[in-house]
């Protein structure tokens, strides 16, 4: 067994099933759950149509660097989004099995945002390195604050993740924070991993967030050096069971990335490829989703943070809010009084300098129907103000 392993701690939603493994939820009252970041609008016909007329590939092994159809459609539609001048299908673009796989498997040795998406944290462990908490506080703004990090800590570090739009916090990285993270890069000689999982989940659509590719390249970065993009179509596009994303940026890591992934294997389905070719080139499904989101956000975060402090997010389908006392101790009798469940906020931060800075926060997925969030809100409101 590979002995890293005893360093792993629970993920948080076995954390989460312990917490509410001896309450009762209040039985008058249907459960909902906004404690997973799992998109819950249905997933678009066109995407099930390429499915089933893509399983006639079944019959042979696909190959590690993807069909060129989809390498092509993941090179166009980042191309239109951000922008870009030139991206090469053949050696900046790798179609993966959904961005967590891949943020997983590309650890070295790493610095993580905190609160931060827990992969980061295995991946680091898992790879013998030790990773470096940098806190992300409603002082600042929920700006992770790299100008903390010590000299001696960019020095040794590899690999730097960075989450824009952020899960849990909602905000995205502006270009000035982007340009500072290149200059650390290209000093340290580290490589930046930008998890842009949620860059397709926005609330104004004459305003998408800004994403790492096109921070480089606004910054003459050819060739995006020291960069490589995760992305996915999980939340884009509603199909988190397809299993389908993409890494894009320099040339030399993607190919590193693929020698690595041969081994591993990890090659997609082709029936998985051609769904997502038709999503990938489809922009109508994900401004009707963004449409909902819009609507969840602008009628009913207000009543939420009418009650408890939360900025509204710039983009992602989470409200950070803070709560009275423990967050563990808010989730739990938030469940037991009115059977929703939400995520203590300290279960996805680390301590570190004396403090977590998930503590006292929990997050809201709005992620369930409108009328489904609208109930909970309802709920949440009302229990907020009993015990505020
Ligand atoms: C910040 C972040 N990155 C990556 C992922 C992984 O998404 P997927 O593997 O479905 O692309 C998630 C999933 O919730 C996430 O919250």
């Amino acid at each position: 067994m590979n002995p890293h392993l005893a360093q792993l701690r629970p993920y948080p939603f076995e954390r989460l099933r312990a917490l509410f493994a001896s309450v009762v939820p209040n039985p008058q009252k249907p459960p909902i759950s906004l404690s997973i970041g799992e998109p819950r609008h249905p997933t678009p016909r066109l995407l099930l149509d390429a499915l089933a007329a893509g399983a006639k590939g079944l019959a042979n092994y696909p190959t590690t660097a993807g069909a060129p159809a989809l390498r092509e459609a993941i090179a166009e539609w980042l191309k239109r989004r951000h922008g870009l001048i030139s991206l090469d299908p053949a050696t900046q673009v790798l179609p993966v099995l959904g961005s967590r796989e891949a943020l997983f498997s590309f650890a070295q040795a790493v610095v993580v945002p905190n609160p931060f998406y827990q992969i980061y944290e295995g991946a680091a462990l898992l790879a013998g390195a030790t990773p470096y908490y940098v806190n992300s506080l409603v002082a600042g703004d929920f700006a992770p604050r790299w100008a903390d990090v010590p000299d001696a800590v960019w020095a040794r570090t590899q690999l730097l993740y960075v989450c824009s739009p952020d899960n849990p916090t909602g905000r995205v990285m502006r270009q000035d924070e982007w340009r500072y993270l290149f200059e650390l890069a290209d000093r340290h000689d580290f490589v930046i991993a930008a998890d842009e999982c949620y860059s397709e989940i926005y609330f104004d659509e004459a305003a998408p967030p800004l994403g790492a590719l096109a921070a480089a390249h606004a910054l003459g970065r050819n060739g995006y050096p020291r960069l490589v993009s995760f992305g996915s179509l999980s939340k884009r596009s509603n199909a988190p069971g397809l299993r389908s994303g993409y890494v894009s940026g320099d040339a030399a890591l993607v190919k590193a990335f693929l020698l690595y992934r041969t081994y591993h294997g990890s090659a997609m389905s082709p029936a998985v490829a051609a769904a997502s070719i038709a999503a990938w080139n489809d922009e109508e499904h994900v401004r009707a989703n963004r449409a909902l989101y819009a609507q969840k956000f602008t009628k009913l975060a207000p009543a939420v943070c009418a009650v408890l402090p939360a900025h509204a997010p710039d983009a992602a389908f989470y409200l950070w809010a803070r709560v009275p006392g423990d967050d563990a101790d808010f989730a739990r009798r938030l469940y037991a009084e009115e059977a929703v469940s939400v995520l203590p906020g300290s279960y996805i931060g680390r301590e570190t300098g004396g403090r977590n800075p998930g503590q006292g926060y929990v997050r809201i997925a709005l992620v369930a129907a409108f009328d489904e969030c609208a109930e909970a809100v309802e709920r949440l409101v009302s229990f907020s103000r009993r015990v505020g």
